[in-house]
């Protein structure tokens, strides 16, 4: 049984190894924050191996060389009640390395907050929800959910609030953990330096499905983010009632705009609720449902069919569709590019 549970334990381990995505490591920063992060752990874990060094050898030296001479004469050590000498160095030396700690943990933990940020960064306003992320550009008017696109090279502000419990926000190629807490806004400034994809995941546990609470952050060329902010800032693709095409889509938007998801989603034209995710361009996400999964057709039916099933103690509830309805659906939100 040992043996069984220790091979299943092999093949988790090598399912992570061979998993495709991003690796969320903090041993490979890729924006400035993440590296003062990263270069503040090397140095704490520089004087905690010396330190750890010096106890083992000074531990061990003494457990062979005393102990063999008590054996031998087979009486205790002499007991001595000062040393001065001794005592001042280990008062003093600890004191020197938790300062050696504490200048770099003081100075990384100011840099990472600066009181102001930088004239030219991109503002960038996350509203963590239970259970996903609303992400919001205020200077290019763009809604988006659950991914955020930062240019490469460029300062980011990014402004932290929760709508209900804390969150805390992580991506730890590119830093924090931040919390993001009710009633007050916490801020992140950083300069992501290497385009890519990178994984970010709520870090506070805030529920039923705080493991599920997912988001990914694309760091984009400064024209693949220009591309990206011009295709969100145009109006949806389709117009909200193209009132009699009898395509799946139109029958989708149809659907759409006379069902309850008006109640709680926007979609530009359409709908202007902001409890869930804004899916006026819901087709140019990469994920749905706080980023647990692709944004496949089949993923969206499954959701629609059931929202707790695929997410326990999801707000949105099942609403009770039927397969063609889910269908028409599918195909209207799959053609909000
Ligand atoms: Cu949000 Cu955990």
């Amino acid at each position: 049984m040992n043996r069984l549970r220790g091979v299943g334990c092999l093949l988790l381990v090598l399912a992570g190894c061979g998993s495709t995505d991003p690796p969320m490591t903090t041993f490979a920063p890729k924006s400035d924050f993440a590296e003062w992060i990263h270069s503040l752990y090397l140095q704490v874990i520089g004087w905690d191996s010396l330190i750890f060094v010096i106890v083992a050898v000074t531990t061990l030296l003494a457990l062979f060389r005393y102990s063999t001479r008590v054996q031998a004469e087979g009486e205790a050590p002499p007991v001595s009640h000062e040393y001065l000498a001794l005592e001042i160095a280990w008062t003093v030396g600890p004191a020197l390395v938790l300062l050696a700690i504490a200048i770099p943990t003081v100075r990384t933990t100011f840099h990472a907050q600066p009181a102001i940020a930088p004239e030219n960064a991109l503002e960038v306003k996350v509203t963590a929800h239970q259970w996903w992320w609303q992400v919001q550009y205020p200077d290019l008017e763009i809604t988006t959910a659950n991914e955020i696109h930062l240019p490469v090279g460029q300062p980011v502000h990014l402004r932290l609030a929760s709508d209900d419990v804390i969150h805390s926000f992580w991506v730890p190629q590119l830093g924090g953990k931040r919390d993001v807490i009710p009633g007050h806004t916490n801020a992140i400034t950083l300069i992501p330096r290497v385009p890519g994809v990178y994984l970010g995941q709520c870090a506070e546990f805030c529920g039923l499905s705080h493991a599920n609470m997912r988001f990914r952050v694309f760091v984009d060329t400064p024209e693949q983010f220009n591309a990206w902010s011009t295709q969100q800032t145009a109006p949806a693709a389709v117009p909200g009632r193209p009132a009699t095409a009898a395509t799946p889509i139109a029958a989708g938007a149809r659907l759409y705009a006379s069902s309850l998801c008006v109640t709680c989603h926007t979609i530009d034209g359409v709908s202007t609720q902001r409890v869930g995710p804004d899916l006026t361009h819901f087709a140019s996400r990469t994920t749905l449902a706080g980023g647990i999964l692709d944004n496949t057709p089949e993923h969206l039916a499954a959701w629609l069919r059931d929202p707790p099933e695929v997410k326990p103690g999801a707000r949105m509830p099942n609403l009770g569709l039927s397969p063609q309805e889910i269908s028409q659906l599918v195909a209207y939100l799959e053609s909000l590019k």
